[in-house]
């Protein structure tokens, strides 16, 4: 996939450049915002936004922006998510996690800092084709994303799950909003900055989104519980009990990623049959839900 190589190397670059020009570039909390951020990632979330940016023609520098703000709010989020107080891991990426190397407490403030950026950027950076009014729209949905009714709703309701019992739908919804929202929310993004408006695309595009989000925690859970169990066979038990694996097994698992990669496939095919270009988003759905590790 050229062109998923192409926008990986892109928002890397933009990372890369935005970092580099803060201020204070020798202080810890700027060294633990760069490891946090540019230390690998797949980058899955730009190269979304620049896919479904590209099939509705948006300004590259445009998506550049969104790009830029929605990693920068991923990476803070993992960075958050592995803390002692959350998930507890020690590393992330195959290194050691924000925390580890740099400091609890600058590993917090490393997530505030890389949160605020992500705001900063989508307020000030340049949006060629976007009127203050969408880019208003824009700042409203992704704040939204990921707040108390979505990213960090849905990460208290997995920090409370092991005191409970847990079914499927429950889970589900955990996986909603703790995931699958941000990844609605990249692909909302793209479409509010095309000023193209249709509530019946918008309404698929949210479908679409929403299926590969889950798929995409499902399998990740999968490799989390593969892994762990492979080790060890003594699982951490607050982070993969109760996850998909856990709650139905592997192989059902992976018969609800089946059934969720088709649902997106199918509201593909209803949006080329409506002239949309859909060849790349295809291949970026099919490599999101089978995903490397
Ligand atoms: C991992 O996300 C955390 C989840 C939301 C499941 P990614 O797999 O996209 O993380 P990186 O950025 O590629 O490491
Ligand atoms: C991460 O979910 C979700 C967010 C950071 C919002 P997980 O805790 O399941 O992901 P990993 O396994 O640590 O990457
Ligand atoms: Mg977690
Ligand atoms: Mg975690």
């Amino acid at each position: 996939m050229n062109f998923f190589n192409f926008y990986q190397n892109r928002i890397n670059k933009k990372l890369f450049n935005i970092l580099n020009n803060l201020p204070f570039q020798n202080s810890i909390l700027i060294k633990s915002m760069k490891y946090g951020t540019l230390m690998g990632g797949k980058r899955l979330r730009p190269c979304l936004i620049y896919v479904i940016g590209e099939m509705f023609k948006v300004n590259i520098i445009t998506l550049d922006a969104i790009s830029i703000a929605v990693e920068l709010i991923h990476a803070y989020s993992l960075i958050h998510d592995d803390l002692p107080c959350i998930d507890d891991d020690s590393l992330r990426r195959g290194k050691l996690a924000c925390h580890i190397k740099y400091g609890e407490n600058f590993a917090l403030l490393a997530g505030d800092a890389l949160q605020s950026l992500a705001f900063n950027i989508l307020s000030t950076h340049i949006m060629p084709g976007v009127s203050h009014k969408s880019r208003l729209k824009i700042i409203s949905e992704l704040s939204n994303s990921i707040g108390c009714a979505g990213m960090c709703i849905g990460q208290t309701l997995d920090l409370q799950k092991d005191t409970k019992e847990l079914d499927i739908t429950e889970l589900e919804k955990i996986n909603l909003y703790k995931t699958a929202f941000l990844i609605r929310s990249s692909v909302r993004l793209s479409y509010l900055s095309a000023n193209f408006c249709s509530k019946k695309i918008l309404l698929l595009l949210d479908r679409f989104s929403i299926s590969i989000g889950l798929a995409f925690q499902i399998q990740d859970d999968i490799f989390d519980y593969e892994n762990d169990f492979k080790k060890i066979k003594n699982y951490k038990s607050d982070n993969i009990c109760k996850t998909y694996p856990y709650l139905i097994g592997i192989k059902q698992s992976k018969n609800k990623i089946k059934i969720l990669h088709e649902e997106a496939l199918s509201i593909l095919a209803f949006l080329k049959k409506n002239f949309f270009i859909t060849n790349k988003l295809e291949l970026l759905t099919d490599f999101i839900i089978q995903r490397l590790q």
